[in-house]
């Protein structure tokens, strides 16, 4: 996979900004000289000057995550996605469209089922996150041909240049999406703010070069469709490609890919020349990070996404993406996609070429939506810089010279980061200068503040950067109307409350900090078993110095410091009930304040019996309710409230798979001596557009007949001269791909696949004596179809790379000539028969075609058997079952299908198919996915469910399924939205089904 990673870096994005709701600019309004703010002349609402965006005038930082619609085909979940990001304090997602399954037939767009936008920009809105929308035509993004629509397998024309065939290609597409982004604008009242133009286009296969035609035409392709916010794009690096747009960005995946060494990063991850980088090319715009590492993909054969999750977990987060978004590299960030990027979700298809059926990518929400350890250290960042203004308009002052600088230890670096609007702020943005390196620094800090020269801590001791870490060290910080000199500990969010400011201060377990405060009060700590040692300081101010652990509250005059260890930082949210600011600790998620005659009214989601503590003003916390339960109050010596919630998590009584009823069909009549390919697509080209010449008389690939998706039967029909001794047949079928072979009805042997070859060339032995002279006999290939290639490299057109056939030839008798050959995919190819669950959900086994996967066939007439006592003999088995579920509402479990590896018969893979949906793809001798989430709402939570498997057994002794199990991945209690079941239609007859 690190192949795939070098060679398109890397493309999941990661956005994310804060605070649409919140009032982003509380402590100090910076001045903004207005003549210097820029818009695209085609609106006012969303502008820019060097350092930020502004929507409506209000300079904010955009920080947020990816989350791709078409991965997560439940509308009603979007919701709960975004309200989880949202409570992390990030405010924009940005989400790629998938061109290739909104338009599988050249000129017919659907928005059918799960394919309809629309629901997703509604619940951005509700939830009150902006949208980036990243509509391609060229997406990448791990799915199959980058995004770009099958039938461009074999349309003329070099793609992603400025080709008039490529443009007529993509202009209706253009037109109906950009229309679908443009009434969904943020001019309109939608969610939209900003539109990406291409996807990292910034290679090209040699002769050719950035295609500034290409650039103009589409950016203003946008445009004429009504886009009127402003365009950008990501360059895969800051390179300076496509610098023509409003607002141009690049890419960073500083931990690359290697998910199966994720404790190994490399020595200088992120270089300090991007900020150099954005002065050369776009000095007078925002630097924009429009991807920045959330996550890691993991292809077949891969190490889990559980390891993808190490590599950027929280360390990752601190260690690099803070430092990133502080400046180590680049500064004012801004609209600074960083992390979290809960790209994942689900995905339907095995459609996806080089990953395997999932894209939970280690992000900070897993796949199925549960919070990880990552998730609550980004909410740390996502909330700092949410009350932190003066961080918009900073400017790192020694990019290039950190090494050493303020600390005097050459084994840190240190970027200084100043406020050059405000005038009064600094940052210190302290990481290793090797940042492969695990080691503690000790450390003190020298700065300038408003009271001199000092020497952080003041009191004695020393600092300490353990490990893979890094710091934000803040001078001259206020926090409402508390000035803080300066504190090494971090802050996680502050908030005026009843007239005092709350502060949070937080750092790892036992080490020593200092805060320093402008103040003539004395701090008294009223809570919590930790001490502190005060210094007076010149100026009025006061230094304070504690070790983090637990949690400490100290009281002097209207200030009240919150001390806190990492893990009592996490529990923290800041909370918005329209102008009044909360902050409450407890709880897995919350989501939502509100106020009400005196009631707090709280929402979220527990997994344990929790105590929460909560800071709102009294007047409107004179009652509060969770997830409106009433909550017993206890007032704190310090004023604050405490209420303890119990836990309601039923149990649910899950379905044992193996001592279900299942039915069990064979789905390979084709192999029976009396089947008839009549009705399969008759293969007749003799030439093709293909970049990779055919070399057979007739063009053996899949995509010029219209199937671009699963699994693909051929069939050849012969006469035999009776010399020859075995076929040798090429087939090309994408990473992790498997083909059998067939004479008759006899079979021949397999490619089980492996994670190397996307396509393979076997020699398959004839049984002695069966060809004789003049006999008619017909060969039959099942190969599956693992995905396109993307297209990385522009003017490569590598994604019409083909699938199928690519040569053959009979051993011992070079003169037999194959006198029809047949191919078959999914029923109707691009004239594809399930309109609600979308092109890429069936592929070509008999099964597929006759629509065994879905609910409401019959297979009474079937046989009884289980998948996991499989088939025999080499072939595929179908199965069938159903099952009830009677989850109660008010809690999300998130179900997953789970398979064990068989050792013993190992070739074999499986698709899962789930109320008619596919939900994944098994391949048990490569993997490495087991599990198989399912999302409620595609699994009836109260009802009947459908489940069907199918089973290719690629060896002569069979296969069958270990173990097969649903199981629960975790029980929460949930104030997420009810869900709505996605149309699931039934099977009916189908016309013409063969
Ligand atoms: C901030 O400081 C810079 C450099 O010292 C100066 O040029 C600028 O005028 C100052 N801005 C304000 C608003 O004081
Ligand atoms: C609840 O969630 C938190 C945060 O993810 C986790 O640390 C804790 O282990 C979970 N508790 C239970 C009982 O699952």
């Amino acid at each position: 996979m690190r192949y795939l990673a070098t060679l398109y870096s890397l493309l999941c994005l990661a956005t994310l900004a804060f605070g649409s709701g919140r009032s982003i600019i509380r402590s100090r309004q910076a001045t903004v000289s207005l003549d210097s703010i820029q818009s695209n002349g085609l609106q006012n609402i969303v502008t820019w000057d060097k350092y930020s965006f502004f929507i409506n005038g209000k300079r904010l930082m955009l920080f947020g995550g990816e989350v791709h619609p078409y991965r997560l085909p439940v509308a009603s979940l979007y919701l709960d996605v975004f309200q989880k990001i949202k409570s992390t304090g990030m405010n924009v997602v940005s989400f790629y469209v998938f061109w290739g399954i909104l338009e599988p037939k050249r000129g017919e767009i659907s928005f059918e089922g799960f394919r309809n936008l629309q629901p997703f920009f509604d619940a951005a809105k509700k939830a009150g996150i902006y949208l980036v929308a990243r509509p391609g035509p060229y997406i990448n993004a791990e799915t199959t041909a980058g995004g770009f629509p099958g039938w461009g397998s074999y349309t003329a024309g070099l793609w992603r240049t400025s080709n008039q065939s490529y443009f007529d290609a993509y202009t209706g597409y253009i037109k109906t999406v950009g229309q679908k982004i443009a009434d969904n604008q943020i001019t309109k009242g939608g969610p939209v703010i900003l539109v990406q133009s291409e996807n990292e286009y910034s290679s090209w296969k040699s002769p050719y070069a950035e295609d500034k035609q290409y650039e103009q035409r589409l950016k203003q392709a946008f445009i004429d469709v009504g886009i009127t916010v402003p365009i950008t794009t990501n360059d895969a690096h800051p390179n300076g490609h496509y610098t023509s747009v409003d607002v141009w960005g690049y890419d960073s995946y500083p931990n690359n890919f290697d998910c199966s060494h994720p404790t190994t990063w490399s020595a200088a991850a992120v270089p300090e020349n991007f900020w150099s980088a954005h002065l050369q090319y776009t000095p007078n715009i925002p630097n924009a990070v429009y991807e920045f590492q959330g996550g890691a993909f993991d292809g077949w054969g891969g190490s889990g996404y559980e390891t993808c999750a190490i590599l950027t977990g929280s360390d990752f987060e601190r260690g690099m993406g803070l430092s990133i978004i502080s400046g180590w590299s680049f500064s004012d960030m801004i609209l600074s996609l960083l992390q979290e990027r809960n790209c994942h979700v689900y995905d339907l298809f095995e459609s996806l070429h080089g990953v395997y059926t999932s894209y939970d990518y280690g992000s900070a929400i897993t796949e199925d939506r549960r919070l990880r350890d990552k998730y609550y250290e980004l909410k740390l960042i996502g909330q700092f810089l949410a009350v932190s203004p003066a961080y918009l308009t900073m400017r790192p002052q020694n990019i290039g010279s950190s090494q050493g600088k303020f600390t005097g230890n050459q084994a840190l670096k240190t970027t200084q980061l100043l406020d050059v609007v405000g005038n009064q702020t600094a940052f210190y943005v302290v990481r290793q200068t090797d940042a492969s390196l695990n080691s503690a620094q000790k450390y003190t800090l020298t700065v300038s503040t408003s009271i001199g020269n000092v020497i952080i801590p003041s009191i004695g001791g020393s600092l300490t950067l353990n490990g893979k870490d890094s710091k934000i060290h803040l001078v001259d910080y206020l926090a409402g109307t508390t000035a803080l000199v300066y504190s090494s500990a971090e802050i996680s969010t502050w908030e005026t409350i009843d007239g005092k400011d709350v502060i949070l201060l937080y750092g790892g377990t036992g080490e020593l900090h200092e805060t320093a405060i402008k103040t003539s009060s004395t701090p008294t700590v009223v809570s919590g078993s930790g001490t502190i040692k005060t210094k007076s300081l010149s100026g009025g101010v006061l230094a304070i110095q504690y070790i983090t652990s637990g949690q400490t509250v100290v009281q002097l005059g209207n200030t009240v410091l919150y001390l806190l260890d990492r893990a009592n930082a996490y529990q923290f949210w800041s909370l918005q009930a329209d102008t009044t600011s909360i902050i409450v600790k407890g709880g897995y998620l919350l989501r939502s304040a509100k106020v009400e005659g005196g009631t707090l009214a709280l929402t979220g989601d527990l997994n344990s019996t929790t105590s929460f503590e909560i800071i709102a003003p009294s007047a409107a916390s004179q009652k509060v309710t969770f997830n409106g339960v009433n909550l017993e109050i206890s007032k704190t010596a310090y004023g604050t409230l405490t209420a303890k919630k119990s836990v309601t998590l039923p149990d649910v009584k899950i379905p044992d798979l193996t001592t279900l009823t299942w039915k069990k069909a064979d789905s390979l009549p084709e192999i029976s001596t009396n089947y008839s390919d009549a009705a399969w697509t008759t293969v007749n080209r003799t030439s093709s557009i293909n970049p990779t010449a055919p070399t057979t008389p007739v063009v053996l690939y899949a995509g010029e007949y219209g199937y671009h998706t699963g699994n693909i039967l051929w069939r050849a029909h012969f006469t035999a001269t009776g010399s020859e001794t075995a076929f040798k047949v090429k087939v090309s079928g994408g990473a992790a791909f498997a083909h059998s072979v067939w004479l008759d009805s006899t079979f021949l042997g397999s490619w089980e696949g492996d994670v190397l070859h996307a396509n393979y060339e076997g020699t398959y032995s004839f049984p002695a004596g069966r060809l004789t002279q003049g006999s008619a006999h017909v060969i039959t290939i099942l190969q599956d179809h693992m995905g396109y290639e993307e297209d990385g490299q522009s003017a490569s057109d590598k994604f019409k790379s083909p699938r199928g056939i690519l040569s053959y030839s009979f051993e011992g008798s070079s003169g037999t000539k194959i006198d029809s050959w047949k191919v078959t995919g999914n029923l109707g190819g691009e004239n594809y028969i399930d309109k609600t669950r979308g092109p890429l959900n069936e592929g070509g086994l008999y099964a597929e075609r006759q629509g065994w996967h879905l609910p409401g066939f019959d297979d009474a007439s079937w046989v009884a058997g289980k998948p996991t006592e499989g088939l025999a003999s080499a072939g595929v088995a179908f199965f069938r079952t159903s099952f009830d579920l009677n989850v109660p509402v008010g809690v999300d479990y998130p179900i997953s299908i789970a398979a064990t590896n068989s050792t013993t018969n190992p070739y074999y893979r499986a698709q899962f198919y789930v109320n008619g949906y596919q939900f994944g793809k098994y391949i048990n001798s490569i993997g490495p996915q087991k599990v198989f989430p399912v999302p409620q709402g595609i699994l009836n939570y109260q009802g009947t469910n459908t489940l069907a498997i199918s089973l290719w057994a690629a060896k002569a002794t069979g296969a069958r399924l270990d173990t097969l199990k649903l199981q629960l991945t975790a029980k929460i209690e949930s104030a997420m939205q009810s869900i709505i079941l996605q149309p699931a239609p039934a099977w009916s007859q189908r016309k013409g089904a063969y």
